[in-house]
């Protein structure tokens, strides 16, 4: 999926230019709306630090990847890729691949053009890995090698090879306006202009991509590790030309896909072909390598901030111009939180991107925001400087109730302000240097304090269902077609269903991951657990609703005239009519299932988002160049939390992982080949332990009734969103140079530093 079909997805179904207000809407939606209760009902397990339901399977290694699944006659398959970032194939023969024993089937699978190293072009499956590695390198692949262009600033020549024949290098990628920023810089006392840079981040989850495909006769079975198995069906079954009725996706375990496993990829395509092929299942896995070339990262980022204010704060104007790049694919669209976050009446944004001979970017958690929370933030930083005012207090002066800089819908819930002042207390937000680069330090090393905001989606999808089922003999089933892809989905399912049955979270057996249950949708833009937990909610409810009026009838009493407590239904009248759990459940003589919907939210009245702010405290080292991240606190406003263990590691994966693209990790190409310099975890860096600093997790706990029947905002994406920029604006607090480009390497370090002593 690329990015323009996720944000789609995360806002649910709606695009910018129709998230307008609608006055008479909103109007007859105050006149209707109940006065919503002000706080949560008091919960015993939703919000509650719960142990992972599946944590002993996971760490006994019980727990069954894709990459553990074994079939009896399972064949491996390997894919051949181009070694050439731009060709036309003149001829594939595969005779001698197939000739050799062991080997039961070979695809021919590009004709035409290749447009990137790493584009797929034959496949072969062996009895073993050997045999298969043998194979490939027997395929016989013609090439007529094309002119390229891999980097993105070269691409933009007008001599430069046209990448794509059906558009030119550069593209438009989007435009949006309101008000007028001429007239508003024109009114602005204060007005800075600076550029900021994000480079390409690989996903690089710890379970590289891959699938296992079983023909059994006309019904294909796939097991698939993939953040979105209904996806998978459906792509499917349009490549494979197979009713999506007679395939079956299978996930029960993942190790993270961070938006690049969110459809049916090509070679999952190649092993279902190879497998109907040999008659016999066909496992494809992918390499670390592969994982460098060819399933996607996050596009890069040139963004153009120019701020106007008064001396005051107040901003009255803010255009952005971008150039990104995302290979053969699409760049991403950086603006959403220069458009929304500030109270601001004129804001212009132009963005392109620009085609290259590498493989296609794909959605990377929170595709755009993490940019353009980089830039964006970086550039209220500056500005603050400029105004020579408390950061905080700008983004406070500039505060929005409502989206679109305060001229669009009111947004259902907002508790910024909430994570601003909880995340401040936190990292002790008074230590900062007052002016960029004014404490000095000990020696060479200097220390600075700086915050970041966040927007995100998260609201969930109408229409996700779950079923949960009741057995006589007691036991509880919850069953969703969504998948766990390491977040603890698992878990959050058994809460939910639990604190409604009155049972504990042990108690219910959960059943996720495979394409025949109940729909949900792809574990991506932070909707599972807002479009999952509503819709267990509304299941057990019914459920709980039936088992009451069966223990009515046992006890002989009215169903209102019961209550539910200590795992006994009971009259309230009259406490000594009370029935067990166990009798009521064996009344209902058969297993019965409650089917339960996620519904649907008032889009047309209020915009529905997620919201956070987070706190770095770093040291630079002046002489080196080296940044080492001291402290960190990370606020979020993701409604009412289910599970908080889960959401608290959610939190440090996302601080984690800014923390790593803003220090370490670029994805390096040969600009001469088209082929990754850095391909695999040593020379392509990522945080480790050792990198991680105290991290403090808050949540502001916003109670938000209209968004769902648990008041439940999605947190995947928004705990990743602000944490390179917050680190870059510490950074800047420190040594009084915004670094302006991530990864902030050494050498970059350094050349800021200079630039700074160039210009005093
Ligand atoms: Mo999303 S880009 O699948 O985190």
């Amino acid at each position: 999926m690329n990015s323009k079909d996720y944000i789609a997805e995360a806002r649910g179904g709606t695009t910018r230019q129709a998230a307008k207000p609608k006055p008479q809407a909103q109007a007859q939606a105050a006149a209707a709306q109940p006065a919503a209760p002000a706080k949560a009902p008091e919960y015993k397990y939703i919000g509650k630090p719960t142990a992972r339901v599946d944590g002993r399977e996971i760490v006994t290694g019980r727990a069954k990847y894709t990459h553990d699944i074994k079939l009896r006659g399972m064949l491996i398959g390997k894919i051949l890729r181009s070694p050439y970032a731009a060709a036309e194939i003149v001829s594939i023969d595969l005779a001698p691949a197939l000739a050799l024993p062991g080997v039961m089937a070979a695809l021919k699978l590009a004709e035409g053009k290749v447009r990137y190293a790493g584009q797929q072009v034959a496949a072969v499956a062996a009895v073993d890995e050997r045999t298969a590695e043998k194979a490939l390198g027997l395929v016989k692949v013609e090439y007529k090698t094309l002119p390229s262009v891999v980097d993105w600033e070269r691409a933009r020549d007008a001599a430069a090879p046209q990448v794509r024949d059906d558009r030119p290098n550069v593209g438009k990628l989007n435009e949006y306006a309101r008000g007028d920023v001429e007239k508003g810089f024109g009114e602005a006392d204060v007005i800075i202009e600076h550029t900021y840079r994000t480079g390409f981040e690989v996903h690089n989850p710890t379970e590289t991509h891959g699938s296992v495909a079983a023909w059994d006769s006309d019904h294909l079975t796939v097991y698939d590790s993939t953040q979105n198995i209904h996806g998978v069906r459906d792509g499917l079954a349009r490549a494979m030309k197979v009713p999506a009725a007679n395939i079956t996706v299978i996930k029960n375990y993942m190790g993270g896909g961070f938006g690049s496993k969110l459809g049916a990829n090509d070679y999952t395509v190649a092993a279902a072909n190879l497998a109907r092929q040999a008659g016999r299942p066909v496992k494809v896995l992918l390499s670390r390598r592969d994982n460098a070339v060819c399933v996607g990262y996050r596009p890069s980022s040139s963004q153009t901030y120019k701020i106007g204010a008064k001396k005051d704060g107040t901003l009255t104007a803010l255009q952005l111009t971008n150039m990104a790049s995302g290979g053969v694919g699409d760049g991403d669209d950086v603006a959403e939180p220069a458009v929304d976050i500030y109270r601001c009446p004129s804001c212009k944004v132009f963005e392109e991107t620009v085609y290259t001979n590498t493989g296609a970017s794909r959605a990377m958690r929170a595709p755009g925001h993490t940019q353009g929370a980089f830039g964006l933030e970086g550039a209220m930083d500056e500005l603050a400087a400029a105004l020579d005012m408390d950061p905080l207090e700008l983004r406070r002066r500039n505060y929005s109730t409502k989206n679109l800089g305060d001229t669009g819908m009111p947004y259902s819930s907002k508790g910024l302000d909430k994570c601003y002042e909880l995340g401040a207390k936190a990292i002790g937000w008074e230590r900062r240097n007052r002016r960029p680069g004014e404490g000095g330090g000990t020696g060479p090393l200097r220390r600075g304090i700086g915050v970041a905001t966040s927007i995100w989606f998260g609201a969930g999808v109408p229409g996700t269902l779950a079923d949960i089922v009741l057995y006589p003999d007691g036991s509880v089933e919850v069953i969703c077609g969504t998948q766990d892809i390491g977040c603890g989905t698992r878990t959050h399912m058994a809460v939910v269903a639990a604190e409604t049955l009155g049972l504990e979270p042990k108690d219910i057996t959960v059943k996720l991951g495979n394409s025949d249950y109940p729909w949900a949708p792809a574990s991506g833009g932070s909707l599972t657990t807002p479009s999952v937990a509503p819709a267990i909610r509304d299941a057990a409810l019914k459920a709980v609703e039936r088992l009451k009026a069966v223990a009515a009838a046992r006890l002989k009493i009215e169903a209102g005239d019961i209550v539910m407590a200590d795992r006994k239904f009971a009259s309230k009248s009259d406490p000594a009519k009370a029935a067990p759990f166990a009798d009521v459940y064996r009344d209902l003589r058969r297993e019965t299932v409650f089917h339960g919907e996620r519904g649907a939210m008032p889009m047309d009245q209020f915009a529905f988002n997620t919201f956070g702010a987070h706190f770095a405290e770093v040291e630079v080292d002046v002489e080196t160049g080296r940044i080492r991240v001291l402290k960190y606190a990370a606020a979020q406003d993701s409604g009412q939390i289910v599970s908080r263990l889960t959401a608290e590691s959610q939190v440090v994966g996302g601080i984690t992982q800014g923390l790593s693209a803003g220090i370490y990790e670029e994805r390096v190409m040969d600009d001469a080949t088209g082929n990754p310099v850095n391909p695999n975890l040593r020379d392509y860096k990522i945080a480790t332990a050792l990198d991680i600093p105290e991290i403090t997790v808050l949540f502001a706990d916003v109670f938000d009734p209209r968004i769902n029947n648990l008041s439940v905002k999605g947190l995947g994406e928004p705990a990743r969103v602000p944490s390179s920029a917050a680190i870059a604006n510490a950074v800047y607090n420190a040594i009084g140079v915004h670094v302006r480009e991530i990864p902030m390497t050494p050498k970059r370090v350094l050349e800021a530093l200079k630039r700074k002593e160039a210009a005093s």
